[in-house]
């Protein structure tokens, strides 16, 4: 496992979506009450970044054609989507959030 900090868990809102970038990847942070998911930043569909999108009962709205993943587990939930999201293991420890690549 390699964390990596990312961010501080206070500069996320809850029920939000943040983008930050990891090691020159792309990541999506997502702020649910205590715990936070991580995915890959953007769409797999075409190059849309999912921090522009809209976040509801724990799934991605892509802001560019609407195509729907699911946060925890990355899967495309309706067209135009056919590939699943990376996603990625994250951590809050002492008011941070860590993130893993690997
Ligand atoms: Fe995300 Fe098309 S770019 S649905």
């Amino acid at each position: 496992m390699a964390w990596r900090k990312v961010a501080r868990f206070d500069a996320l809102r809850d029920g939000g979506v943040t983008g930050v970038e990891v090691e020159g990847v792309p990541v999506a942070l997502f702020r649910m009450g205590e715990a936070v998911h991580a995915t890959h930043g953007i769409c797999t569909h075409a190059l849309a970044f999912l921090k522009d999108g809209y976040v509801e009962d724990g799934t991605i709205e892509c802001p560019l054609h609407q195509g729907v993943f699911d946060i925890r587990t990355g899967r495309a939930l309706c067209a135009p989507l056919t590939k699943d999201l990376a996603t990625y293991a994250a951590r809050v420890e002492a008011g941070e959030v860590f993130v893993d690549l690997e």
